[in-house]
């Protein structure tokens, strides 16, 4: 069977959570080394390792490594520590719902152990590791589940990265791409740019176009105009929080393509997996929408391209209603929302929480 995705988001080695550096794709291909809770959670505030299933496995090695930098003192001052690792961590961005999900696993598996010191550490990367080897599965088995609802010969339309980079690997959105390419419905991926971080140019167009899938780069803005033209037979995106309603919350400019794709009579589809629904919070309205540097949008690739000092509005990610979504693809199958079905189905089966 041919192999995606060859590359490694992340890695856990000798002490050390070693993670690509996403801010230099893909002119560079350089990693970055975290041998500290802070370094971790930098990297994840700095967006050196980003998307929503990938940040919570990345916490998850932050929580094991501040687990064993801990492990020298008594088992009290290693539970202090925990705690201001959890609270670090959980501070570094505010909506992908997996983050905050992945270090009360953590968190929990601590305060259930009975062990302290290294057995406890050890305890804690085993599941990190674990957590890590789930998320892939997971991803494979939501891209299989996605491809199947796809058309023959389709072109899909793509928003910014919801791939391998942005998980454990073989990625959400990008993994129903992955799954759909194998079995041969799909021809073509439009991938828009995905300003102001440029996910969508720097990082899915790379993830493609190193698994040979055809890939064509627009701009945010062309995409009404290649609905229009019929280029696009159906939109597929991830989710940072999927809110009890169903209302979705991903990358800024999701909103849009899901009017956009209602519009021009295209399905528009969200592939996450189940750790990213938040029973917990009502509506899309409730989730907590990070906003980003200003100096994101006054440049491109560190370059001015507006008044210095021009006031910004930079939200990182908006808010899509789940009547615009016409299936939500998880591991444990299909949602149609835009249908009025409830997430509630995916919780009623014995593996339900
Ligand atoms: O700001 P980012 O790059 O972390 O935002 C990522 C997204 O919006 C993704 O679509 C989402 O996290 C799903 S990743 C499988």
């Amino acid at each position: 069977m041919r192999e995606f995705g060859n590359f490694r988001t992340m890695e856990y080695r000798d002490g050390a959570l070693r993670l690509i550096d996403q801010r230099r794709l893909p002119t560079e291909e350089v990693y970055v080394e975290c041998r500290t809770e802070e370094e971790v959670a930098e990297a994840i505030r700095s967006m050196a390792v980003r998307g929503a299933p990938a940040i919570g496995v990345a916490a998850a090695y932050g929580m094991a490594i501040a687990a064993r930098r801990a492990a020298e003192g008594s088992p009290g001052e290693q539970r202090e520590a925990l705690e201001r690792a959890a609270a670090l961590l959980a501070g570094t961005r505010p909506t992908a719902v997996n983050l905050f999900w992945a270090i009360e696993r953590m968190r929990a598996a601590s305060r259930e152990s009975r062990s302290s010191g290294l057995k406890l550490a050890d305890e804690l990367l085993a599941l990190a590791e674990e957590m890590h080897r789930e998320d892939l599965a997971i991803c494979r088995r939501i891209g299989d589940i996605g491809a199947d609802l796809l058309p023959a010969d389709v072109s899909l339309l793509t928003h910014c990265n919801a791939g391998a980079l942005a998980t454990a690997g073989y990625g959400t959105a990008t993994g129903v791409i992955r799954s759909g390419f194998r079995s041969g419905k799909v021809r073509q991926v439009f991938v828009d740019e995905t300003r102001p971080f440029l996910q969508g140019a720097r990082l899915t167009a790379w993830e493609l176009c190193r698994d040979g899938i055809p890939v064509v780069l627009i701009t945010d803005s062309m995409a009404a105009y290649c609905m229009r033209l019929g280029k696009v037979g159906a939109v597929v995106v991830g989710a940072d929080r999927v809110a009890a309603n169903g209302d979705v919350a991903n990358k800024i400019g999701t909103y849009g393509l899901a009017i956009l794709a209602r519009e021009h009579g295209v399905p528009f589809y969200v592939a996450a997996p189940i750790s990213t629904i938040d029973l917990e919070t009502p509506q899309g309205g409730d989730i907590p929408i990070e906003e980003r540097p200003a100096q994101e949008v006054r440049t491109i690739g560190g370059r001015m391209i507006a008044p210095e000092g021009v006031e910004v509005f930079n939200p990182a990610f908006d808010v899509t209603p789940a009547r615009l979504v016409d299936a939500l693809i998880t591991e444990r199958g299909v949602v149609r929302l835009a249908r009025g079905e409830r997430l509630e189905s995916l919780f009623a089966s014995p593996e339900g929480r």
